[in-house]
């Protein structure tokens, strides 16, 4: 882009365009901290890396940023698995929303700015985008928001989506299209409240879009 635009053009496009990041829910499925002090160095650790990618994204140009905190991993239908009940596990869901808050204020420090001037963002708090996914999963038109439509076993999530499963009569109805995934709709939802922050207010300050076509 720079040989046929020159490094002032690529600069004020880099600028102006907007970047959509999503941090932690594949950090967190991988990690078991057995103690508060555990909880505090996985905090610490994942978000000076979240602020470091972002500093350097900074560093190639880039100035407006919609940031995406993590959901509920604790009810996806591979973690309800491990629950007879098929229940969401309240503790990977703790730890979640204790990441998404430890987030919040580390951002804020980092992207200061004095730190990164001229760089704005928008964060986004996934547990109110999908809320009444879970809640109340009838209101939005799903008919089941704890099972994958494909998959194998129990809440479709013993088995991979291969070849082999079960794939759902009507995706449009699952929450879920495998054991960690949304469903298309689910996505098309999420996507809905952040860009125009409808039904509900998810983002802070301003939604995607504003933030987008801010100048
Ligand atoms: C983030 O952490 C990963 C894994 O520890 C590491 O490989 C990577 O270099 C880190 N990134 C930054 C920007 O610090
Ligand atoms: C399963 O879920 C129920 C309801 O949330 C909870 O009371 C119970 O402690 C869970 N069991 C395990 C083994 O996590
Ligand atoms: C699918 O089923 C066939 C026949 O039972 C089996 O040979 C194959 O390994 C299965 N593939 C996967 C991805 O499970």
């Amino acid at each position: 882009m720079e040989a046929t635009w020159g490094n002032h053009k690529v600069s004020k496009l880099l600028a102006s365009s907007f970047f959509l990041l999503g941090f932690g829910s594949n950090d967190l499925f991988q990690s078991r901290p057995k103690s508060e002090a555990d909880v505090a160095v996985l905090y610490a650790t994942l978000v000076s890396n979240y602020s470091a990618a972002i500093t350097d994204l900074y560093g190639m140009g880039a100035r407006k940023f919609g940031i995406i905190s993590p959901g509920p991993v604790g009810c996806v239908p591979r973690v309800r698995l491990l629950n007879a009940t098929g229940a969401c596990n309240d503790g990977m869901n703790r730890l979640t929303m204790g990441l998404a808050a430890a987030f919040k204020s580390g951002l804020a420090t980092t992207l200061s700015p004095t730190r990164l001037p001229g760089l704005t963002y928008s964060l986004a708090d996934s547990f109110a985008g999908t809320r009444a996914n879970f809640d109340n999963p009838q209101a939005v038109g799903f008919v089941n928001a704890d099972s994958a439509c494909c998959g194998s076993g129990r809440l479709g999530a013993e088995g991979e989506c291969t070849r082999n499963a079960t794939l759902c009569s009507d995706r449009d109805v699952y929450a879920f299209f495998d054991n960690v995934h949304p469903s298309q709709r689910a996505a098309e939802l999420g996507a809905q409240a952040l860009f125009v922050d409808s039904p509900i207010q998810i983002t802070a300050p301003i939604s995607f879009k504003e933030l987008a076509h801010e100048r």
